[in-house]
């Protein structure tokens, strides 16, 4: 299952919104930004066009770009990563599964990793739609459905001992990040 353009490859271990078995039946039942599912996960890139001028958003790109090692640091583009970004994608950006907003820092891309490509998604998001699975498969068929995908490859366990998801997206400019 290698992922296309906009869809993510299931099977490797970079969840979007977790890789857990209950992560993935979540997902699998209620979908994403779906609009049959009232408990469908949500969360919006914003749009920050108009917001930064042409300069600003080079050094963004560029700092994003950094962070997987195709670009050197920029000092402009971290600190307005710190104030814009981190609090989706976290300070690193490693992604916050809470919040459904994927890792920057590695070279898997739901959009494309180039600088146009990053460059379109600050200033004109996209935001991917999964639906839901609850009104077409009964439970016992998402179940199956969600161990296989957990087999395929990067399956989390779940983590007993880790914070409340809420705590990480509620102190957005904490130092540490998944
Ligand atoms: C409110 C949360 C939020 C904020 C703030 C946010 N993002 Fe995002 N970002 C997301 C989500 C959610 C996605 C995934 C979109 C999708 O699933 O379609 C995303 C996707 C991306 C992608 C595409 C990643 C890929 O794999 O192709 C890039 C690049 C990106 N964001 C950069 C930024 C930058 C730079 C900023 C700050 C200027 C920023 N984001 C601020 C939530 C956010």
């Amino acid at each position: 299952m290698p992922g296309e353009y906009g869809y993510p490859n299931l099977n490797d271990n970079d969840w979007i919104w977790g890789g857990t078995l209950t992560d993935i039946e979540t997902t699998l039942t209620h979908g994403i930004r779906w609009e049959g599912s009232d408990a469908t996960r949500v969360n919006y890139m914003p749009a920050f066009d108009g917001m930064f001028d042409a300069g600003q958003v080079a050094a963004l790109t560029s700092h994003v770009l950094s962070l997987s090692g195709k670009a050197k640091p920029n000092a402009t583009g971290a600190v307005l990563f710190t104030e814009n970004c981190a609090a989706c994608h976290g300070a690193t950006g490693a992604g916050l599964p809470a919040m459904g907003a994927p890792a920057l820092n590695d070279a898997i891309w739901l959009y494309g990793g180039s600088e146009a490509a990053v460059r379109k998604q600050i200033l004109a998001p996209r935001h991917g739609v999964m639906p839901g699975w609850k009104d077409r498969l009964d439970p016992a068929t998402i179940k199956m459905l969600a161990a296989y995908v957990h087999s395929r490859g990067g399956g989390q366990q779940a983590a007993p001992a880790a914070e409340p998801a809420t705590d990480v997206a509620q102190a957005p400019m904490a130092e540490t990040d998944g």
